[in-house]
């Protein structure tokens, strides 16, 4: 009998992802500046079945056999996806971790993706195709910024037509604190749609001003100037408030993380709901957070 030490054992690893600025206008074509969260998800494969296990959800995906649970089911097709593309010439049992908080903007389905397709033994243009079909599974119409990020790490300017354009930056210390709400990334973008249709120049205006914000952004992180970078987000998060992408808790948290010494603060992602990021004075931030009874997660954005 082989002893449980001498299973070879392989651990891969995939990024989340966080928008630092230009949401919402980045459906325009605008661009965003984006930043991939450290060790979003990791995978450990042993030589097995094909089993798929999610200890953190108590769920195994075994591919041979249809799932019951609709979260299970959503995973097993997008999973499926993913088996479709590789060619592993021995069948692999892959246990599951998020490193990071999941539903809640921060790429977790992407980097998971990722992960799987990375310990498949798929790469490049054959990782991407994988990661988006298993994306498109779980999301329906994702823009591909979560998994290009998710497989690139660092920093980027994503546009929808022009992809991810690496930026050269150091690792840049984020706290993220979660609202408590779903984020309404489907309900905001109408919104935004609705206002670009009612009030045409004025939505136009503050694309051009988000864009300027991305630029300035862009310029800030890659001179590790967390001060301007930190100006820039807190003008974003006030024409995303006009946007009417935000809400009170979103509200709240900037203001609770200005009043604590923030460089910066705003949502990220869809809004409504979901996370808010800082820069600057991590420590009394997260402090802040917590103490008003949101959930707090520091990362990294890095390579
Ligand atoms: O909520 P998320 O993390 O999926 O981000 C949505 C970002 C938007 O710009 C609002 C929409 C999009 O498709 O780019």
């Amino acid at each position: 009998m082989m002893h449980a030490g001498n299973i070879p054992r392989r651990q891969y690893r995939a990024h989340g992802k966080v928008i630092l600025l230009g949401e919402h206008a980045v459906v325009y074509g605008h661009p965003a500046l984006a930043g991939a969260l450290a060790d979003g998800v990791t995978v450990e494969a042993v030589p097995g079945h094909g089993l798929l296990r999610i200890p953190q959800w108590n769920v195994v995906i075994d591919p041979a056999v249809a799932p019951a649970v609709d979260r299970a089911e959503a995973l097993a097709r997008a999973y499926a996806e993913i088996l479709r593309r590789a060619e592993t010439r021995s069948p692999l049992d892959l246990t599951l971790a998020f490193n990071l908080p999941t539903g809640a903007g921060l790429g977790s389905s992407a980097a998971m993706a990722v992960a799987i397709g990375r310990a498949l033994g798929l790469e490049g243009a054959m990782l991407a195709d994988a990661a988006m079909a298993s994306e498109t599974v779980i999301h329906g119409k994702p823009s591909g910024l979560d998994h290009t990020v998710s497989m690139a790490g660092g920093f980027g300017l994503f546009t929808r037509t022009g992809g991810l354009a690496a930026l050269k930056a150091a690792p840049l210390p984020l706290i993220i604190g979660h609202t408590g709400k779903a984020r309404d990334t489907k309900g905001r973008v109408a919104r935004v749609a609705q206002l670009l249709a009612e009030r045409s120049a004025e939505t136009r205006g503050r694309f051009a001003a988000i864009e300027s914000l991305v630029q300035r952004g862009a310029d800030a992180v890659t001179r590790g100037s967390y001060g301007e970078l930190g100006a820039a987000m807190t003008e974003n998060q006030r024409h995303l408030e006009a946007l009417d992408v935000s809400c009170p808790e979103i509200e709240r948290m900037c203001a609770i993380a200005r009043d604590a010494g923030a460089f910066g603060a705003k949502l990220t992602g869809g809004g409504g709901g979901g996370c808010v990021i800082a820069v600057g004075n991590e420590r009394a931030v997260s402090d802040a957070w917590r103490a008003a009874g949101f959930d707090v997660f520091t990362a990294t954005v890095s390579a």
